[in-house]
């Protein structure tokens, strides 16, 4: 069995230092020609030439990339970039981390596919992940592999379907689940379902309780959202047939960076509980730490039925997974879902070194405790800006809604879009999230070094422009423009034909 202590480790080096080991390019950001430059530009063309338009990150983020270390990016013309985005709460590590990086080498000395047959990777992986569960899943929990975060929550559902013997889950507006096969439809943006031709599935849709934008609940508790779940469970009049599960993001991911109520997820245990549902938890955005808890539905106290993981599970390399109780139902049957690459030994391998470096290297504790000093410099550099109207967040997953002004709270997503664009030119690639791409959301990895978080808070600063103003205190110290002589700031070049935003009518933000 895995060496696992069952929680992240307080004392350790990283969680008490604010300078942890070196893993970057120390001098990002650094910029020698406003990007993108022109390799950049050709590799963009060449993409545009060969790839099909509907992918969106060169759109986002018009550089082409030659090389990655911890959180910075080094782009073809050689400016290098801090990554706020870590591929979207993928490399929690950050890039290339030395202790993943050696297990996979190892690996490829051994064997890189071998189906669903038993490997020294695969069982390692198993072992150093089942103590690391939470709640009841811990230790008990039998896990099924799949390849995508999609993957992994479509076959939760399947997988709570099957042992409760009925068909159909709750799911929360403002979710993504992601868009392949049933996932699409889990997943609630329109835009996602308007190109997929698999629609269907049973499925009820309640609002998620965003206290910023309460709709149920006007308290600042759920227990408007609980009394309306009550209601559709137990009224023989609600319409709702009978469902085996209750499917929730601990933490809105795309949905908006939303932290819903505390007594949300407690009240939705319950909720499962005395109406015999299982509840499934999609951490394979909020996952690994990335929270300040190895599970966000650790802050909770909450026991998940089923919980899936994916994005940083494989270090970088694809593998998801359904970790579910066996003993609330039937044993699967073989073969309940199939797929060639589920379990890749190279992203089993990297995924065990993940599992115990997040701990080993106290990067967990880091979060928890770096994350709320962090959240108040960005409260401090926005306080004057009237233009982002809440900021908010746990450990390393952080959000600041962009509103046209801070009474109606109009959601403001070309002002989101525009400090995307203002941030790149300045060396630092921050995403965005939300309904209508109007929350700018700061996930970059845990390993991050503290010296490129004040740099890339300066250049946020900076990025706010001047109407913001903040007071002199809450703005770092440092130079005033990090942006590269000549910088255009819009539109940027992507090598699909011109500025974002583009294509009415198709999905624009995709995770
Ligand atoms: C919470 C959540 N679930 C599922 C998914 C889908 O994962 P994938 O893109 O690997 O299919 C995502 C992707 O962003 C996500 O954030």
């Amino acid at each position: 069995m895995d060496r696992s202590p069952s929680e992240p480790r307080e004392g350790s080096p990283a969680a008490m230092s604010d300078r942890p080991t070196e893993l970057s390019f120390p001098d990002a950001p650094h910029l020698v020609v406003p990007p993108p430059g022109p390799k950049s530009r050709e590799l963009l063309d060449r993409q545009a030439l060969l790839e099909s338009p509907s992918v969106v990150y060169p759109r986002h983020f018009p550089i082409a990339i030659a090389r990655a270390r911890g959180s910075t990016l080094e782009d073809v013309d050689g400016n290098r970039f801090i990554d706020w985005v870590a591929g979207i709460c993928v490399l929690n590590l950050g890039h290339g981390h030395p202790r993943v990086r050696a297990a996979v080498e190892r690996q490829l000395d051994r064997i890189w596919h071998a189906l669903e047959l038993p490997t020294e990777a695969r069982i390692d992986f198993l072992e150093a992940l089942l103590p690391r569960l939470p709640g009841e899943l811990k230790d008990r929990a039998k896990v099924l592999f799949t390849v995508t975060g999609g993957d992994a929550v479509e076959t939760a559902v399947s997988i709570a379907d099957h042992l409760k013997g009925r068909r159909g889950t709750i799911v929360f507006s403002g979710a993504y689940h992601g868009v392949h096969g049933g996932a699409v439809n889990l997943t609630s943006g329109k835009r996602y379902h308007k190109t997929s031709s698999f629609r269907g599935g049973a499925l009820v849709r309640v609002p998620y309780p965003d206290p910023y934008r309460p709709l149920l609940d006007a308290d600042g508790s759920a227990q408007g959202t609980v009394r309306y779940l009550e209601h559709l469970l137990s009224d023989p009049h609600s319409g709702v047939d009978e469902v085996s599960s209750i499917l929730v993001e601990p933490i809105l991911g795309e949905g908006g960076y939303v932290l819903p109520p505390p007594d949300f997820l407690p009240s939705l245990r319950e909720l499962c509980d005395r109406h015999d549902l299982l509840l499934i938890v999609d951490e394979v955005q909020t996952g690994l730490g990335r929270t300040g808890k190895r599970w966000a539905i650790e802050h909770a106290g909450v026991s998940p039925d089923l919980l899936c993981s994916a994005k940083s599970i494989g270090g970088g390399l694809p593998l998801s997974l359904v970790a579910y109780r066996p003993d609330l139902g039937p044993e699967l049957p073989p073969g309940f879902h199939l797929g060639t690459f589920r379990g890749n030994p190279l992203a089993l391998a990297a995924g065990t070194e993940v599992l115990r470096e997040l701990d080993d290297g106290g990067w967990i504790a880091r979060a928890a405790h770096r994350g709320p000093k962090l959240l108040e410099e960005f409260r401090q550099l926005v306080a004057h800006d009237g233009t982002i109207g809440e900021v908010r967040g746990r450990g390393f997953m952080i959000g600041l809604e962009c509103v046209k002004e801070r009474t109606h709270r109009v959601p403001f997503g070309e002002r989101a879009r525009s400090m995307r664009r203002e941030l790149l030119s300045r060396g630092v690639l921050m995403h965005t999230c939300g309904g209508y791409d109007h929350v700018l959301r700061f996930m970059a990895p845990l390993t991050i070094e503290d010296r490129l978080l004040e740099r890339g808070l300066e250049a946020f600063s900076d990025a706010l422009g001047p109407s913001s103003a903040p007071s002199a205190v809450a703005r770092p110290k440092g130079p005033r423009t990090l942006r590269a002589e000549g910088a255009e700031v819009t539109p940027v070049h992507s090598g699909f034909g011109g500025p974002e935003p583009i294509p009415p009518g198709l999905p624009f933000r995709h995770p």
